[in-house]
């Protein structure tokens, strides 16, 4: 069932089947999370089940202030300094969590990801249901992230109880995952929130780690896929006619592709960002044998737009 976030008693509603164990879909300001009750083991399964995401991936818990926060984890220094400086917003930290915590939410972790969403309906919502909510990306494991309703829709369609449409999700990339303790930061999947930003206000450079499973799971190689195969590349394919393309800017002789998706032709990467997974729904759509994208500067927004991009081009090679 889609409930617009907007109609009287839409909130409500929505807060009503997250409380009686259900699956919500809601949006964030990065892109749409499918929401159940952190402290129901049985809610969370239902979550891992309806995303067919294997049991050894983590889920951020959702709160919509720091007192909530302290039910579910510890912050330590400097983790306080990052949640003053950027929540409510797009940083998901992984603290020391909470013995409340089910195991379930953090695949046996110690420590658990949490996030205030810088999101008016978001935030309506989790203080409505007034307890932690889990909320991964609302898409089947390993594909593309939903940033509208209809993605979510698309994906998942029957397995959620209810989809709060609250329209397109302004960031469109998800939060930047950190890890903090022992006095280091440490990048798990790059963000909006900027490794300069971080910088900026713990005075530490955060340091970019890769793992495997289980301890980060994002950092799956195939990750954020879509159907279609996807090559990074500046080159033109042999037959650009049956090739998708992905660019910032279109590029005379472009015409020639099936399809192509601008990120952003004044070179914007917030708006690049903002666009990249519902044109790569778009491209994913168009028919084509593959999609070419052409890759973008790496720094600031970039960094993660680019994370993305190598993680939907992995799941081919
Ligand atoms: O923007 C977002 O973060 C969105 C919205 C809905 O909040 N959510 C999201 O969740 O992207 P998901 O499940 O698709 O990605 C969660 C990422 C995982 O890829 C993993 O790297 C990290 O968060 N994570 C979660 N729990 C963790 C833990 N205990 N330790 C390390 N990494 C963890
Ligand atoms: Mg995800």
């Amino acid at each position: 069932m889609i409930v617009d976030a907007n109609s009287p008693g839409g909130i409500r509603v929505a807060a009503e089947r997250i409380l009686a164990g259900g699956l919500v879909a809601f949006p964030t300001e990065t892109v749409y999370g499918l929401g159940a009750l952190a402290l129901s083991e049985d809610a969370v399964r239902s979550v891992f089940r309806a995303k067919g995401r294997p049991a050894d991936d983590p889920l951020i818990v959702h709160v919509h202030d720091v007192t909530a926060v302290s039910r579910v984890a510890e912050l330590d220094p400097v983790a306080k300094v990052l949640a003053d400086a950027f929540w409510p917003g797009p940083l998901t930290l992984v603290v020391p969590k909470h013995h409340d915590v089910p195991d379930v939410v953090t695949s046996g972790l110690p420590a658990v990801a949490v996030r205030i969403p810088g999101h008016r309906i978001a935030l309506e919502l989790l203080a409505e249901v007034g307890e932690p909510v889990v909320a991964p990306s609302a898409n089947p494991f390993g594909r593309l992230s939903p940033t509208t309703a209809s993605h979510v829709a698309e994906g998942l369609g029957e397995k959620v109880d209810v989809i709060l449409d609250g329209g397109p999700t302004p960031l469109g990339i998800e939060s930047t995952v950190l890890r903090v303790s022992g006095g280091e930061v440490q990048l798990l999947r790059p963000g909006a929130i900027t490794s300069s930003m971080i910088a900026e206000v713990t005075g530490l450079e955060p340091r970019r780690v890769r793992e495997s499973r289980p301890s980060s799971p994002g950092q799956l190689e195939s990750h954020y896929a879509p159907r279609t195969p996807i090559v990074i590349s500046e080159e033109d394919p042999p037959d650009p006619q049956r090739a998708g393309l992905l660019t910032l800017a279109a590029r005379p002789g472009d015409e020639r592709y099936r399809s192509v998706m601008e990120l952003a032709p004044d070179g914007d990467l917030r708006l690049a960002a903002n666009r990249l997974f519902d044109a790569l729904h778009r491209l994913d759509a168009a028919g084509c044998d593959l999609i070419i994208a052409r890759p973008l500067p790496e720094c600031g927004l970039g960094e993660a737009i680019m994370d993305r991009l190598n993680r939907a081009a992995a799941a081919e090679s």
